[in-house]
């Protein structure tokens, strides 16, 4: 497996800088997830390092070569795209064979076959092996690409939302999967996702991509607890961080003109009166939206809260973040 850098890299779509100067260097064996809204250019970082494009400016290397001019074939990367993309007139089984019966790997027939059918278990699409491509639902149609890319042993995998047109069960099941995978055969891999989940339960490493620039780059837990901005500071985190105006708590720093409350963030039963407005159950949680001097939170605590709509709820800041005018962190 590789090591992956990326050197000042930039890539211009018409006069717009779809990555503008982007270095970070993905550790070999490292599962690295991009985090950004749409637009960030999170699939544009994936197809560079892919080679299905060229960057404008700045190097990609994998293992310590550069990868100018090479195409995905030579680069033996392993994509899997935000849209499936199957040989629609091949068999599940025949588009899982495909990567392996290249005249360059030479693989024997019984281990294709032993591949094969072990990454369709895994994906739980044995039964589906002779269907046609096309007459598959979409996300079983999904799990075959993604079979297709784990059948190979490439140097690095980049996948695109891969687990994203999934039901919840299965996506669940394929984020183990696919990081025990990671783990155990030391693939590095670069992942985009919007699914905190993902991003918080996967990553070894967390990039953040602002308009095409990487503002943050660290561990999913650096990011959740030292966000760079406010920018980032919303990229993770289920419910999302309180940001309000620093001023609606008493023992703001100077500079401060934005306050961060981590769901976690906000201590109840002490300091000052907060307004219930809404209430839910979430199983393993409850959910409290509250109303703070009219700006609007939203808190956690105790699965079986008794508290309703219209109840009174002290709160008071717990180590919050504090963020300049330029939305940076103090
Ligand atoms: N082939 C292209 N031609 C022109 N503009 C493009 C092309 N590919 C991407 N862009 C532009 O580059 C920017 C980054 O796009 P990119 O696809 O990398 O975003 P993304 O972060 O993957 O977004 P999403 O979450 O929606 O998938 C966008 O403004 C997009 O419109
Ligand atoms: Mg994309």
């Amino acid at each position: 497996m590789a090591e992956v850098i990326l050197r000042g890299v930039t890539k211009t779509f018409g006069d717009h800088n779809a990555l503008e100067n982007v270095s970070m260097t993905i550790p070999n064996g490292s599962f690295v997830v991009l985090l950004g809204p749409t637009g960030a250019g999170k699939t544009t970082t994936l197809r560079l390092v892919s080679g299905l494009d060229q960057p404008d400016s700045g190097e990609i290397l994998i293992a310590g070569q550069s990868m100018r001019g090479l195409t995905p074939a030579q680069r033996n990367v392993a994509m899997v795209f935000q849209q499936y993309s199957l040989y629609p007139h091949l068999t599940v089984r025949q588009n899982l064979e495909f990567p392996l019966k290249s005249p360059l790997l030479n693989t024997a027939q019984a281990e294709i076959e032993g591949k094969v059918s072990a990454i369709a278990e895994m994906l739980q699409i044995s039964h589906k092996l002779d269907n046609k491509a096309t007459a598959l639902s979409g996300g079983e149609m999904q799990r075959v690409s993604i079979g297709r890319a784990l059948v190979r042993n490439p140097q690095v995998y980049l996948m695109d939302e891969p687990l994203s047109s999934l039901d919840a069960k299965l996506r669940s099941d394929l984020r183990i999967e696919l990081k025990s995978i990671q783990a155990n055969s030391g693939a590095t891999l670069l992942y985009v996702t919007h699914d905190q989940i993902e991003a918080m339960t996967m990553a070894t490493h967390v990039g953040v991509l602002q308009n095409g620039k990487l503002i943050q780059f660290g561990s999913p837990r650096d990011l959740y607890e030292k966000p760079v901005s406010t920018y980032a500071a919303t990229r993770l985190g289920q419910p999302r961080i309180n940001l309000l105006p620093a001023d609606v708590f008493a023992g703001a720093p100077p500079r401060a003109v934005t306050i961060g409350l981590r769901p976690e963030q906000i201590l109840q039963g002490r300091g000052e009166d907060s307004l219930v407005t809404r209430v839910e159950h979430l199983g393993d949680q409850t959910r409290l939206h509250l109303s703070f001097r009219n700006h609007q939170l939203v808190t956690v605590t105790e699965p079986h809260s008794v508290l309703r709509h219209g109840d009174i709820v002290k709160i008071q800041p717990d180590s919050p973040l504090y963020f300049d005018a330029d939305g940076m962190r103090i």
